[in-house]
């Protein structure tokens, strides 16, 4: 069975929204991947459908039911059992391109989005599901979160990217920010092109671009750059 991502939100019409354009897009139509959007609402019992309710103890917002989000979750995991069950959110550990790598070496994944303040605590223990952040900024949902994570895991699944040698040039400067990059025309503005790139030298241009790769890192990401020459340490060693 191809990789599948089961999303749990409120706005399933929210997918698979960017994720059905472009490389994305046409890998899913060609079954390379598979989506389900379930709308949480579906689980909801009672007459009025309600998937939330004032927080205990008071104060602001509104927080989703337990039990609601439970049979969702339940649902979900009897489709794709052998797969983790993440709940997008600020409080969680931040996705790195590592966690990504084991995603999509397995079966695939569910999301369930939250909004409003969150989710009732019980859920997150009782179901064990691992928070997982995009980044340290707040978003109003879920959803765009899961659309930045299965977009990361795709566009990992053979034959999703076009070229195989982009995900190759990954794996060669993995751990550094990448290298400025270059077109037509070689004068643009009274910018030149760099003349290492013209030159044919692809030992040169090869060395030109780790050097600027590890330039970045070290200028922009102190956290990238440490962890580069922890684990350049012994072999291949970086310029500088
Ligand atoms: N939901 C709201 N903000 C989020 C974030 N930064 N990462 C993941 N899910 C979120």
């Amino acid at each position: 069975a191809p990789w599948t991502a089961s999303v749990l939100t409120l706005f399933p019409e929210m997918f698979p929204g960017p994720l059905g354009h472009s490389l994305a897009g046409r890998a899913l139509a060609n079954g390379l991947w598979r989506l389900e959007a379930s709308d949480i609402r579906g689980f909801a019992t009672d007459r009025h459908h309600m998937v939330d309710d004032t927080p205990a103890g008071g104060g602001p917002g509104m927080v989703m039911k337990p039990d609601v989000i439970a049979r969702a979750i339940d649902a979900a995991k009897a489709g794709l059992p052998a797969a983790p069950a993440l709940y997008l959110s600020p409080r969680g550990r931040p996705l790195d391109q590592e966690r990504v790598r084991a995603l999509a070496e397995g079966p695939g994944v569910i999301l369930l989005c939250g909004r409003f303040e969150g989710v009732d605590q019980r859920v997150i223990d009782g179901r064990g599901l691992e928070e997982v952040s995009i980044g340290d900024f707040v978003l109003s949902g879920g959803e765009p979160a899961a659309l930045c994570l299965i977009d990361a895991v795709v566009r990992l699944i053979p034959g999703v990217m076009g070229a195989a040698e982009t995900l190759a040039e990954e794996s060669f400067t993995g751990d550094l920010l990448e290298y400025p990059h270059y077109t037509r025309p070689t004068e643009w503005e009274g910018r030149q092109v760099p003349d290492v790139l013209l030159s044919g030298h692809h030992g040169r241009i090869r060395s030109w671009r780790r050097e600027q790769a590890e330039r970045l890192t070290r200028e922009r990401r102190p956290d990238l750059w440490s962890r580069y020459l922890a684990r350049q340490g012994g072999g291949m060693r970086p310029t500088d």
